[in-house]
């Protein structure tokens, strides 16, 4: 293993968030696909998985095979059930057989309002409910540009946290997506400073949750690509990556997948 590369976990976490795009009938497709491409890598190795839409997301509950890939939400209410028009129960997501949850997505926060104290209501709830449950966090530019970025992330994963339990963490992933380099208009992070990012987040795990902070993978996201693989996976704090757009098609899901799982590969030695 090269210096200061952590052995942390034994496999790598990859995903894709598919956001409002894809069908019903295109995810299943996805899904198929994905699975017959990917299907000779051993899990112990990969953790995959990916968000369909929520009207993609009972079928392709139905067609996965679980044990390739894990099928999650991209957000959920905090009520099993209410007065809550437009929005989703952990109640309906567990019936369909859902594997994880996200919450607090950079969209949701900036497009649709979401604050900390939501996302703090999701994820206990999603947590309680027995879901996995992947907690986004991230930084604009504008906090980027006066160097407050670790404190506000800081502070939106201690909100986020709020009330999780030492046990409940075996429950949780974390991504930081950093709101300037997602999307088209995004630049991917420098991989040194995302690492150094991912190395807050692992130390506010540390003093939260002393002792404990080594069982929640982080992974990175924002404008991941095949050209950046290499150099965020050698950073000893990134644990797996987060994909938007280049992991909808799913042969190039398959190559980011495999270049993520050689480059760990080489830089563990
Ligand atoms: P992107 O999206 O890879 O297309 O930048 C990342 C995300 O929003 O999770």
């Amino acid at each position: 293993m090269s210096p200061g590369l952590s052995a942390r976990f034994q496999k790598v976490f990859v995903g894709s968030n598919l956001k409002m795009y894809k069908t019903n009938r295109q995810t299943l497709d996805f899904l198929g696909r994905l699975q017959e491409l990917t299907h000779d890598i051993p899990r112990s190795e990969l953790s995959l998985f990916f968000l369909p839409s929520y009207t993609a997301l009972a079928d392709v509950c139905l067609a996965a095979n679980h044990n390739l890939c894990w099928i999650g939400a991209q957000n959920m209410h905090w009520e099993e059930q209410g007065r809550f028009t437009g929005e989703i129960s952990p109640l309906m997501l567990a019936e369909i057989g859902v594997d994880l949850v996200m919450i607090g997505h950079a969209e949701r926060r900036q497009i649709f309002g979401e604050t900390d104290v939501m996302v703090n209501r999701r994820v206990l709830s999603s947590l309680v409910h027995g879901f996995q449950t992947l907690v986004c966090v991230g930084d604009t530019q504008h906090e980027l540009h006066y160097g407050i970025s670790a404190d506000v992330l800081r502070q939106q994963l201690k909100t986020a946290l709020y009330g999780v339990t030492p046990e409940q963490l075996c429950k949780l992933w974390l991504a930081y997506e950093p709101f300037w380099a997602i999307g088209e208009e995004g630049q991917p992070a420098d991989p040194g400073l995302a690492n150094d990012i991912h190395g807050v987040l692992r130390q506010m795990l540390a003093d939260l949750y002393p002792g404990k902070d080594q069982t929640v993978p982080i992974l990175y996201g924002g404008s991941v690509d095949l050209e950046n693989i290499e150099g965020l996976m050698k950073q000893s704090e990134i644990d797996g990556l987060f994909v938007g757009r280049a992991a909808w098609d799913p042969d190039r899901f398959n190559q980011i997948v495999r270049k993520t799982l050689s480059t760990r590969r080489l830089a563990q030695g």
